[in-house]
């Protein structure tokens, strides 16, 4: 299935000279979207047959996550923006274009030593997903891969990332 046709690029967002590809309209094609979560689960089972967790980050990393650690059989476990979870958090800030914002995820969300996959919609900077993988060596888990819908080749984020299998279905 051509992913690409699914996606809408939208010029100028959030800012000028920005060229954003959405994926609310892959999100909203049944055929699109039951063929995204089976084919990006497929390929995290490839990189590890029994994953423990998805990571997902807030927000759009919830939406691919959740179903594909449902199609692995594994837990799902959300990273929040700063203060949006109730108990105990690990926390790590991570540099924007401009400024800094914090990812936070529960302390006690995952067992430590698990196997867990980071799934995301799509990897530009890599700071994101950088921090992410940084939070879960904040709790003793191996981290085995990363998985995305989209990467935005140019931006070459997968430099900022550990050295473990990185899928992304659709590159720009
Ligand atoms: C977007 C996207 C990734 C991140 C990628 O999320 O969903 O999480 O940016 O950019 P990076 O590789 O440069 O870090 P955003 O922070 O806009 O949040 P949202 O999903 O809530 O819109
Ligand atoms: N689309 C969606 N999210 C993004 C993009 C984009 O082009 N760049 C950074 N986050």
């Amino acid at each position: 299935m051509d992913l690409k046709s699914l996606i809408r690029d939208i010029p100028d967002f959030p800012k000028p000279g920005i060229l954003f590809r959405d994926v609310t309209t892959l999100l909203s094609d049944p055929e699109g979207l039951r063929y995204t979560i089976d084919f990006l689960a497929q390929k995290c089972s490839e990189i590890e047959i029994q994953v423990d967790y998805i990571i997902g980050m807030e927000s759009r990393g919830f939406i691919f996550g959740a179903p594909v650690a449902y199609k692995l059989g594994a837990g799902f476990v959300p990273v929040r923006k700063k203060g949006k979870l109730p108990a105990a958090v690990h926390a790590i800030e991570y540099q924007l274009e401009y400024g800094t914002d914090t990812l936070e995820v529960h302390q006690d969300a995952l067992q430590p030593g698990s196997k867990v996959l980071i799934v995301d919609d799509l990897i530009a900077t890599g700071g994101t997903a950088s921090a992410t993988a940084k939070l879960v060596q904040k709790i003793d888990c191996e981290l085995v891969g990363f998985g995305f819908i989209i990467e935005l080749r140019d931006l070459q984020g997968r430099k900022n990332l550990p050295d473990v299998p990185i899928i992304s279905l659709v590159e720009y």
